[in-house]
């Protein structure tokens, strides 16, 4: 599906607003998952770049369930993204109304504006056309530069869509050209490494790779959950020889098995933790195996929150070839599901 792009647009002269995720954890002030914030950085600067655009920005943070709630606040970002974008920041404490409007008439050049949370409204997460078209009301254009909310079906996301010229930013599209870089014209051997939770959201994924990849590494839960339900697969899918205690991590052998597989892979992509990464020392192998697929000389795509903590701990984010913001949307997107994002910027709509 071809998408409108953010290069086709006019946007001299306009009210832009920029869909961008500022989803981070945020743990005891710190900031964690900050590339997620330079992603829109891109499109930001080819933005500013055309005379008399006022920009802002909206994102929503945690699921604060459409209340307002301090602990979600964007307020929390300000200063790391003034530093990541170079430009003064004026916050709004709505994302919608007449105040919006007002900073936006007042903004000058080297200025942006960050919108409050999204989902401090009920509408954003129901996708109410009310909550839309205020959100649209104050803009005469919409960039959505978030892929890692695409797999959302909410107002700010596909909603104004339906009030706005709409087009994807810089990011968005570089996701979607890598996404596919590694699912229609892989090299081979290549290799896909799955963990995580839940085989039932990740089960479309396995039977996917394995039909076109070489190799399908599977720890996590999802190994434990395979195995106990018994479930089949071709010799291409590889569950774990051995655990560590209690299942709750891949074991010793197995991180053999896979390093070795992943030393001799061309591709390898990655979604989701082998062992129950947030209880050290069972984030063993995941970190094991991270290590060895930086060293593989393969080109990387990795994606997943515990996987991208590990790389930024390390400083590894630029030894990997592309690190995807999507957790849920990467999956959604490799497993051939709808984005409803996407389609809400699709050619064919115009
Ligand atoms: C993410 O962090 O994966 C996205 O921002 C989506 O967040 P959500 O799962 O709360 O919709």
């Amino acid at each position: 599906m071809e998408i409108k792009k953010i290069q086709d647009g006019e946007f001299a002269g306009k009210k832009v607003l920029v869909r961008a995720d500022f989803n981070v954890a945020i743990v005891d002030g710190k900031i964690q998952e900050r590339f997620k914030l330079e992603a829109c950085k891109e499109t930001v600067e080819f933005l500013a770049s055309q005379a008399g655009t006022k920009i802002a920005l909206a994102s929503h943070l945690g699921r604060p369930d459409g209340k307002e709630n301090f602990d979600f606040s964007l307020t929390q970002l300000i200063g790391e993204l003034e530093k990541i974008l170079g430009k003064k920041i004026v916050f709004a404490e709505n994302c919608i109304g007449k105040d919006v409007a007002e900073f936006l008439e007042s903004l000058k050049p080297e200025e942006i504006l960050l919108l409050e949370n999204v989902r401090f409204h009920a509408g954003e997460e129901s996708n109410e056309e009310e909550f839309s078209k205020s959100l649209a009301e104050n803009f005469e254009v919409y960039v959505n530069d978030a892929f890692s909310v695409c797999h959302r079906d909410q107002a700010s996301v596909t909603g104004v869509t339906k009030f706005l010229p709409s087009y994807g930013g810089f990011w968005l599209q570089k996701e979607i050209e890598n996404l596919d870089k590694v699912l229609k014209s892989p090299e081979f051997p290549a290799t896909a490494i799955i963990g995580g939770a839940k085989i039932e959201t990740k089960l479309p994924l396995i039977k996917l790779f394995e039909s076109i990849y070489t190799n399908i590494l599977v720890g996590g839960k999802i190994a434990n959950e395979a195995i106990d339900q018994s479930l089949q697969f071709s010799s291409k899918v590889i569950l774990p020889l051995d655990f560590a205690q209690d299942r709750l991590d891949i074991g010793e052998k197995t991180v053999q098995l896979f390093k070795e597989i992943i030393a001799q892979s061309k591709v390898i992509v990655w979604n989701g933790p082998l062992g129950k990464f947030e209880q050290p020392p069972f984030d063993s192998s995941t970190r094991e195996i991270l290590a060895a697929v930086v060293d593989s000389g393969a080109y990387t795509l990795i994606g997943g929150g515990e996987s991208v903590q590990v790389l930024e701990e390390n400083n590894l984010m630029d030894k990997v070839s592309f690190v995807s913001t999507g957790g849920g949307a990467m999956l959604e997107y490799l497993s051939g599901n709808a984005m409803p994002g996407l389609e809400a910027l699709s050619l064919e709509k115009s």
